[in-house]
This record gives structure tokens, sequence and C-alpha cells, in this order.
């Protein structure tokens, strides 16, 4: 949890042009990411992620498809402690998560449900009508995330899919739908 209540600066018309601070988290601002946290970005991804990092040149194209879906927790000086990126497809406004985190010294201060939060209010506001992220079915604390925030398994096999991302390599996919604004 965070240690105290997010000041919510925010102005979700200007798409954070006003960042969002965390009073309780030092000095750390959640706003959209500029082509220049691109090798920060990488950085990030790599050290929490390691292996099944995004190559630099994908982690480019996603964001020069991608920018507005991509949030960062900014720590200042260009150190960015998380990250949460959102592809939507064009024609059927589906749109997958394909990258959340927080650095391990952040976490558990309810960044990561921030990250998601915000991003699942901007899907929300543009249109997006259902949500869909894979996870490795061991990854308890973001399978815990995800449920709190509503997201269920997508039948059939309770969204397990085996070797999804090649052999051994299973993944559960996750949904959500977005009720739209009337
Ligand atoms: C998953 C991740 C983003 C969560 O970030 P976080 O900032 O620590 O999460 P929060 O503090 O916002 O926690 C939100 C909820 O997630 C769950 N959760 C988070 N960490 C947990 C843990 N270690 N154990 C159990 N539940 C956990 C809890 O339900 C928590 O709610 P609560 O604090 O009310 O109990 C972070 O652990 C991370 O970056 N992990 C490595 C990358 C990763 O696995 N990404 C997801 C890929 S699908």
């Amino acid at each position: 949890m965070t240690a105290e209540p997010l000041e919510r600066a925010l102005d979700r018309h200007e798409h954070l042009m006003e960042p969002a601070r965390f009073p309780g988290s030092g000095r750390l601002v959640l706003r959209t990411a500029r082509e220049s946290d691109l090798p920060e970005l990488c950085r990030l991804d790599e050290e929490v992620f390691q292996e099944v990092a995004y190559p630099a040149f994908l982690l480019r194209q996603l964001y020069d498809m991608y920018a507005e879906h991509l949030l960062v927790l900014d720590e200042g000086e260009g150190h960015l402690r998380g990250y949460v990126l959102a592809a939507t497809t064009g024609l059927s406004r589906d749109s997958w998560i394909l990258g959340l985190c927080v650095t391990r010294d952040r976490r558990r201060h309810g960044l990561g449900r921030e990250l998601m939060r915000e991003i699942l209010t901007r899907l929300r506001r543009d249109g997006v009508e259902q949500v869909r992220l894979t996870v490795e079915p061991a990854n308890r604390a973001a399978i815990l995330l995800y449920r709190s925030l509503g997201f269920r398994p997508e039948q059939p096999d309770d969204g397990l899919r085996r070797d999804y991302f090649g052999p051994g390599l299973d993944r559960q996919i996750l949904r959500l739908e977005l009720p739209r604004d009337h």
C-alpha cells in the first residue's frame, strides 16, 4: 500500500501533463513515456525481466506504435522505477498488456496497482472494451494483482496455454471486460 494516498494531481484529459506524484515513495511521478526514456526503459526491462526482456529494437517499435499507452514511474533525473505498456488493435478495440513491472526496491507500495489502474482508465476512455494479458502461471504476485482488478482466466482450461511462448513456456491468459461509458 502507498504510505499516503496518491495525490491526484493528474488531469486525465491532459494525458498526465501534470504528473501524478506518490508522496509515500520519494520523488516519484507517473507519466507518459517520452522518446528520451527509451535507453532507461531498456535498462529497466532488462533489470526486471532479464533473459525474457524485450530486445531494444522491439521496445523502440512498441514505443513508436503505442506511446500514448506507455506509462512510466519516474524517480527523477531519468531514472525509471516501473512501467506499463498496452497495445491496442485498431479494428477490434481489443488491448493487450504487453509489459508491467516495478523495480524490486519499490514493490509492495501500491505502484503496480496504480500503473494498472491508470492504464485501464486510459484504455476505457479511449474506447477499448476488452483487455487481455499473459502471465506465468507461478507468478502469484502478478496474478493476485490482476485478479484484484477484475481480470479472470480466459476459458478454456482456466486460461492455461501450454508452450505459449515456446517449449515449456506455459502462460495463463487473463481477460477483463471494460464497461462502456454511457
Ligand atoms: C507484479 C508487480 C508489477 C506488482 O507490483 P507492486 O508495485 O509490488 O504491486 P502492488 O504493491 O501495487 O500490489 C498490488 C497487489 O498485488 C498483489 N501482490 C503484489 N506483490 C505481491 C507479493 N509479493 N505477494 C503476494 N501478493 C502480491 C497483492 O494482491 C497486492 O495488493 P495488497 O497490497 O492490497 O495485498 C511486481 O511484483 C513486479 O514488477 N514483478 C516482476 C515483473 C512481473 O512479474 N510483471 C508481471 C508480468 S505478467
